[in-house]
């Protein structure tokens, strides 16, 4: 018997870096899936086949052999090797499991794609093994997967991926999911270049310690727009949604996290008549978002890919993870 499961990635509205300090981010699932394949095995090895990222290989215990692919490969399967083992300890049954990843997320670009693997590997793991998983069970084993290539990431993504829609996260409040129906028309741009979270929220952190009043002051003021966001968001106001993308980016620019290629598909998008962009995730590379009329979403699109960014036209995705057994 094999089965499938897959989970959406995310996209940050508003909020990114203040939201390490308190927030509230404002945070998207996205129509890009993850998809994990999983059977089971009559021995103990639990196997990757992750080919589309070009590498394959296989832990006996916690020795990885490569298949396809240098031996460092392991070192990436990490979060879904402890998502897997902690569904079996949950479930206190035990197997040999041969997994496939397929993914329509850009890695490493912050639009979630490990949360959407580790919780798509949760959902598949436990419906092999009959395990009837809650939602909520899945969100908190997928977190510990999370946690190890993380350190203690805030729960975001595992939640958005699990659930779907749009949520808003305070530190310190926690999760609201907020009641929200229906699209917003954006295009993300991928400026093609990967980067670590961990070091930019490093760097932020070290500005605040060298200027700590004019940093928290910035910082607060993107908790405020993430406020007045959410609030146009459920108002659907996009040209409202537009102009605080817009301060949002001037922000995360002063705290030092966009680079010239962001700012090249930022501009890009407004030049070609987009409400509003900034960049989304943690910056230093990875992705921008534009909001523009539905009626311009192509030509946004165009603007990004002359520019030499990756477009994709995204929507809302009202479906978190999703499981099928296929025989
Ligand atoms: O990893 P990303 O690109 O989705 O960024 C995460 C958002 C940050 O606020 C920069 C970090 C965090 O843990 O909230």
């Amino acid at each position: 018997m094999s089965v499938e499961a897959t989970a959406p990635g995310k996209a940050i509205l508003f909020g990114e870096h203040s939201v390490v300090y308190r927030g509230p981010a404002i945070v998207i699932a996205i129509d890009r899936r993850a998809k994990i394949t999983a059977k089971e095995r009559d021995d103990e090895i639990i196997r990757f086949d992750c080919l589309d990222l070009g590498f394959e290989g296989y832990f006996e215990g916690d020795e990885y052999h490569p298949v396809a692919g240098e031996e460092w490969r392991g070192n990436r399967l990490q979060a879904m090797l402890v998502a897997a083992r902690k569904t079996m300890e949950h479930l206190d049954k035990h197997s040999g499991l041969d997994l496939t990843v397929r993914s329509e997320i850009p890695i490493a670009a912050g639009l979630g794609s490990s949360a959407a693997i580790c919780v798509a590997t949760v959902a598949a793991t436990g419906e092999l093994l009959d395990g009837n998983l809650s939602l909520q069970e899945i969100c908190d084993l997928a977190y510990e997967g999370e946690k190890v290539v993380h350190g203690t990431p805030s729960g975001v993504d595992n939640n958005i991926s699990t659930y779907g829609g749009v949520l808003s996260y305070e530190t310190g409040v926690g999760i609201e999911r907020i009641d929200f129906q229906g699209g917003l028309p954006l295009v993300i741009g991928n400026s093609r270049r990967k980067r670590s979270t961990r070091r930019l929220v490093a760097r932020v952190r070290l500005l605040r310690d060298r200027n700590p009043e004019l940093v928290d002051g910035l910082i607060d003021s993107m908790g405020e727009v993430s406020r007045k966001g959410l609030e146009a968001i459920k108002a659907r106001d996009y040209p409202m949604i537009g102009d605080l993308m817009n301060i949002n980016h001037g922000l995360l620019s002063s705290v030092g996290v966009s680079i010239a290629r962001l700012d090249i598909l930022v501009h890009a998008a407004r030049g070609a008549g987009a409400y509003g962009a900034k960049l989304t995730g943690a910056g230093g590379g990875g992705c921008m978002i534009a909001i523009t009329d539905p009626d311009k979403l192509k030509e946004v699109s165009r603007a990004i890919s002359h520019s030499r960014g990756e477009p994709h036209i995204v929507n809302i995705s009202y479906e978190g993870v999703e499981t099928r057994r296929l025989d």
